[in-house]
């Protein structure tokens, strides 16, 4: 009846879509974490809960590409509070460095903790005795407490997509004790990064009194939880073969065309996100072509931008931003038939981004913060060829794994610029080097490596420190 594995997420993999004839239907929704935890899915016989966008309320399980699904609904009050209010315009620019300033409402709290506490009370109806339950993400970081309260006989993981920042900026939250201790319901916390984990482990011994050593934590009650790194992947021979496909060999060489042949293409792509340093990334460009350096005869650079929370004030003002920039950047440097940028603002299937990747000669990825950073591994995973050239902020996950790229500092724009040229000018055999290396690590690393370690560790502090406790 229930399920053996309950993947708890903040969103369904898929998104549901109001046609204009009032029918729906479905599309992948945004973001790394759905491209990470589907392939775990279709290999586990699970259930998926999230919520599948929109206000539309009393939605029916349902199967969609084998998967199972059980969709949360959400009230506008509860997206105002829970999703756009104090998961993304707290809790997100307070776990990515204050990039943005994070605002603190408490009718944003009190909405968070009812939507927690909703998902909670539905992982706890979903889940078969002894189940494992697989907690995703900042959105929902109180309901491993409040699923072990109501059911102490499950496995419960959590892992955090994004950076878990340092004491000084953490301890501005009003409600600090309380996230601090909604995480320790799980056995096992897993974050990006060694940094992350250690944080977490210091807050917990700073904020909440316990006894803690090394990665694990002890609690009064005699249980154990473990917090560790688990860098997260891609599917990577999913890419590959994607790249190598007939299909997106000739939907690649369509783009290099229809962008006018130029010799080189640099490319971004991003959620149009504040952290994710696109204005900074297109001002160095720019300067490229001003100083000379580059050519919009030679060089173009495609940036897409994919649509993102954008009834959350600061992704409007990004917005208008980005397309002030654009237009001022095209209008200044670009000529008849070659723009400096081709700019756009539109989300695309994977097929379509993997011939993006399959085209472009310097993929340019440039956060202020990030957890990971798939799009970087991506690239790496369709260069098959072992051509191209990375440029990655060393403030993304990914530069961890990735020291072969280009790495650069995101607020040192003229350090931007020599990278972007040192790349666009490397010849083939150092781009090989390079490129063949980072290859191996993300081949040697794919998501499913990520997900059988993270659920092989979770089952074993359960073994080694924490009987369940029955009520
Ligand atoms: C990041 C977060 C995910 C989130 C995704 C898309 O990858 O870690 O939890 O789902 O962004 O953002 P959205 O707000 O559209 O879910």
């Amino acid at each position: 009846m229930g399920y053996d594995l309950v993947i708890v997420a903040n969103r369904l993999p898929v998104d549901r879509v109001e046609q204009p004839d009032g029918t729906s239907t479905w599309r992948p929704s945004p973001g790394g974490l759905v491209s990470a935890i589907e392939p775990v899915m279709r290999a586990d016989d699970g259930v998926w809960m999230g919520w599948p966008g929109g206000t539309e309320q009393d939605l029916e399980p349902f199967e969609a590409d084998g998967l199972s699904l059980h969709p949360m609904s959400m009230t506008a009050e509860e997206i105002e509070g829970h999703y756009e209010g104090f998961s993304n315009a707290t809790l997100w620019p307070l776990y990515h460095d204050l990039v943005a300033k994070p605002e603190f409402h408490r009718e944003w709290w009190d909405t968070y903790v009812s939507v927690n506490q909703r998902f909670a009370d539905e992982a706890a109806e979903l889940a078969n005795e002894d189940a494992l339950v697989w907690v995703q993400d900042y959105q929902l970081q109180l309901v491993p407490q409040m699923l072990r309260e109501l059911r102490p006989d499950l496995r419960i993981g959590f892992y955090l997509h994004i950076p878990f920042p340092p004491a000084e900026l953490f301890q501005q939250l009003p409600w600090r004790r309380q996230l601090l201790e909604g995480l320790l319901g799980a056995d096992l916390v897993g974050f990006q990064l060694p940094g992350g984990a250690g944080n977490f482990v210091r807050l917990v011994r700073q904020r909440v009194g316990h006894k803690t050593h090394r990665d694990l934590v002890y609690l009064p009650d005699g249980r154990t939880v473990r917090a560790a790194a688990f860098p997260i992947s891609i599917d990577a021979a999913g890419f590959e073969e994607l790249a190598r496909s007939e299909e997106v060999t000739s939907r690649a060489k369509e783009i290099r065309a229809a962008l006018g042949d130029p010799s080189k293409i640099f490319l971004g792509v991003d959620r149009l996100d504040y952290t994710k340093g696109i204005y900074a990334r297109l001002r160095a460009y720019a300067e490229l072509l001003e100083d000379g350096a580059l050519d919009v005869e030679d060089a173009v650079f495609v940036q897409v931008a994919v649509p993102s929370r954008e009834h959350v004030e600061e992704y409007q003002r990004l917005r208008d931003e980005i397309d002030r920039l654009v237009g001022r950047i095209n209008g200044d440097l670009g000529r008849i038939g070659r723009p400096a940028i081709s700019y756009l603002h539109s989300s695309y299937p994977r097929e379509e981004m993997a011939a993006l990747y399959r085209a472009a000669d310097v993929m340019v990825v440039t956060p202020y913060r990030d957890g990971m950073n798939l799009v970087a591994k991506e690239y790496v995973a369709c260069r098959y060829d072992d051509a191209g050239a990375l440029v990655l902020s060393e403030f993304a996950g990914a530069a961890d794994e990735l020291r072969q790229a280009w790495l650069v500092n995101p607020y040192d724009i003229n350090g931007m610029k020599a990278a972007l040229l040192e790349a666009y000018r490397a010849d083939g055999k150092d781009l090989t080097k390079r490129m063949k290396a980072m290859r191996k690590t993300v081949s040697h690393n794919d998501v499913r490596a990520w997900a059988d370690h993270f659920m092989s560790e979770l089952s074993h502090v359960r073994d080694k420190h924490g009987k369940a406790v029955r009520p």
